[in-house]
């Protein structure tokens, strides 16, 4: 191998190497705690759909498709907009990658007693095995070639700031829901 050769490949390694190391610190960043002047009551809905519409693109070339079941009045949660856009991000993401020969994901969101916002997001992909839910949401624990394990743990720590709660289930083979509780 001749010396560009070899040089040309040590500038690969750094400039992926760089690529891990800046999306690892933009997920640190948004382990901040917010503020509480940052709360807002703000629509759970538009916050949805703008991170939905911004997947399709994604979604198409994996042969997934985004179904949506919204309630049709919901009420505004008081929250960090951007963060919550954060944990629906991540999830879809996961959502996508685990059925990479397409599928469903559907998104639904529903109002309970008129102060809790659920919304859930299930997919048909591999489903995580029993004995690995346990680990979901563990710093750096990823199964992907390319993960880095931050997903899960950014969106349960959002969730936690927002006094909500976040729950996965899943059958390994058939596929996984996501659900995340917010209240008014
Ligand atoms: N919808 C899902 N279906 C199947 N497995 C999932 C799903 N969501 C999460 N997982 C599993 O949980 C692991 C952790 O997810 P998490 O989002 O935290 O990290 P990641 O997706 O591997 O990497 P990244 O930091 O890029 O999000 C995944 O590697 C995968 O094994
Ligand atoms: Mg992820």
């Amino acid at each position: 191998m001749d010396l560009v050769q070899k040089k040309n490949d040590y500038f690969d390694i750094m400039t992926s190497e760089l690529g891990q190391i800046e999306a690892i610190t933009d997920e640190l960043l948004v382990l901040a705690r917010p503020q509480k002047h940052r709360f807002e009551q703000n629509d759970v809905v538009l916050m949805l759909q703008e991170v939905i519409s911004m997947f399709e693109p994604q979604a198409a070339v994996f042969n997934v498709e985004m179904i949506t079941k919204f309630a049709d009045l919901v009420p505004f949660v008081n929250c960090v907009p951007n963060q919550l856009k954060i944990v629906f991000s991540n999830i879809i993401k996961n959502g996508i990658e685990a059925m990479p020969n397409g599928g469903d994901l559907l998104i639904k969101l529903k109002v309970v007693a008129e102060e809790s916002v659920i919304i859930s997001f299930s997919d048909n992909g591999s489903g995580i095995p029993e004995d690995k839910l346990a680990k979901l949401g563990d710093t750096f624990y990823t199964t992907k070639q390319d993960g880095i394990g931050l997903g899960l743990m950014v969106s349960y720590k959002i969730i936690e700031s927002h006094e909500g709660t976040i729950s996965v289930t899943s059958t390994w083979g058939k596929g996984t829901i996501v659900e995340i509780i917010l209240k008014k």
